[in-house]
């Protein structure tokens, strides 16, 4: 069932040199705040996902080095080693030398972090941010779309802010935009309904009550033709504006709790519930979808966590490897390492 099991980190962030063991099915990294708990979890991820969740490379790097090595040991023997020199990364696999980490060498990760709890009542845009990163993990067309979608509105506002811009010149990228931002929306409506087809069971089943939640998609427009006449009938708007108004970038997720927003209506508890249930799900999803099991990363979330939350938490990842970030050693619990 593990996926990591040894962890060599060399000029990552605060660490000079850090080692850790993780051969059992749970590892509890124990530290002040600063002490580079989350620094862990982040090298682990950019092995397992080939990007960091939290910076650049650059950023990474120790200050003062000229450096950063990590090395991560998997469950067959294999090592995944990430080097940068300061201009390029390098992932190396059985001697294999590659700048991206290979498809086929990157497993599924489920990352909770204290920011998660309030996805409910957060921005639009961090929202959006926390689906894509879950749907680029479930397809990877999905990530291809994305990208050249995110080109296209980039080269269209590029054009919305000069001075002297005629509709023909947007007609391209109009065209661009509808096609891939059509099938952003059925990509992204497909993953959530596989959510939602779980969402109320598994909150029942850390709520133990009946009151049901789901997840709606406050969208652009599926139909790509009418996504196009959308952008051309903006157009006015967004050249006085400097940029495009309408499409999947601005687009939104709303929870719904009872059959009403849940942000203003749920409460504190019942917004936690729900995130837990998310957390459930995407781990099962992914492991569904992608056919590898995720491995779970709970950075420093217990002290936001009740008793209660804490227990379904580990409960429920039983069946997974998971590393958990922590100030303090959690009830029945044996700190693997102490930084
Ligand atoms: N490139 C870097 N070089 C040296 N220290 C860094 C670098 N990047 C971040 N840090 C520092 O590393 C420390 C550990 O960060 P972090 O892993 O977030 O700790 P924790 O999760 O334990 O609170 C922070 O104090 C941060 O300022
Ligand atoms: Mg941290």
């Amino acid at each position: 069932m593990n996926i990591i099991k040894r962890i060599e980190l060399k000029n990552f962030r605060c660490h000079d040199e850090f080692s850790l063991n993780c051969d059992k099915p749970t590892t509890l990294i124990i530290g002040e705040n600063g002490s580079g708990k989350t620094s862990v979890l982040e090298a682990i991820y950019l092995a397992l996902r080939g990007k960091s969740f939290k910076g650049v490379d650059r950023e990474i790097y120790k200050n003062g080095a000229d450096f950063y090595r990590a090395e991560i040991e998997i469950n067959d023997g294999q090592k995944i080693i990430i080097r940068f020199n300061g201009q390029k990364k390098e992932f190396e696999i059985d001697e294999k030398k590659s700048l991206r980490l290979p498809k086929k060498n990157r497993y599924p990760v489920v990352l909770f972090e204290p920011d998660d709890i309030y996805l409910v009542g957060s921005s639009p845009s961090r929202r959006r941010d926390y689906f894509d990163e879950l749907f680029k993990q479930i397809n990877d067309n999905y990530s291809v779309t994305l990208s050249k979608y995110n080109k296209a509105l980039h080269q269209r506002n590029d054009l919305l802010k000069r001075e002297i811009i005629s509709r023909d010149d947007l007609f391209s990228w109009n065209i661009m935009c509808a096609n891939y931002g059509a099938e952003i929306i059925k990509w992204r409506m497909q993953n959530l309904a596989k959510i939602n087809e779980k969402m109320t069971n598994i909150y029942r089943n850390i709520a133990k009550n009946n009151d049901s939640c789901s997840i709606k998609y406050l969208g652009a427009e599926v139909d790509e033709g009418k996504y196009l006449r959308n952008l051309e009938n903006n157009f006015e708007r967004d050249r006085i504006l400097g940029y495009t108004t309408f499409g999947v970038h601005r687009d939104d997720y709303e929870f719904i709790f009872n059959d009403k927003k849940a942000d203003g209506s749920a409460s504190r508890g019942e917004n936690r519930s729900m995130i837990l249930a998310l957390k459930f799900i995407e781990a099962q999803i992914l492991e569904q979808e992608v056919g590898k099991k995720p491995v779970v990363l709970l950075d420093d979330i217990f002290s936001e966590l009740d008793e209660m939350r804490q227990k379904h938490l580990v409960d429920n990842f039983k069946n997974y490897q998971i590393i958990i970030t922590s100030t303090s050693v959690p009830k029945e619990m044996m700190a693997d390492k102490e930084l």
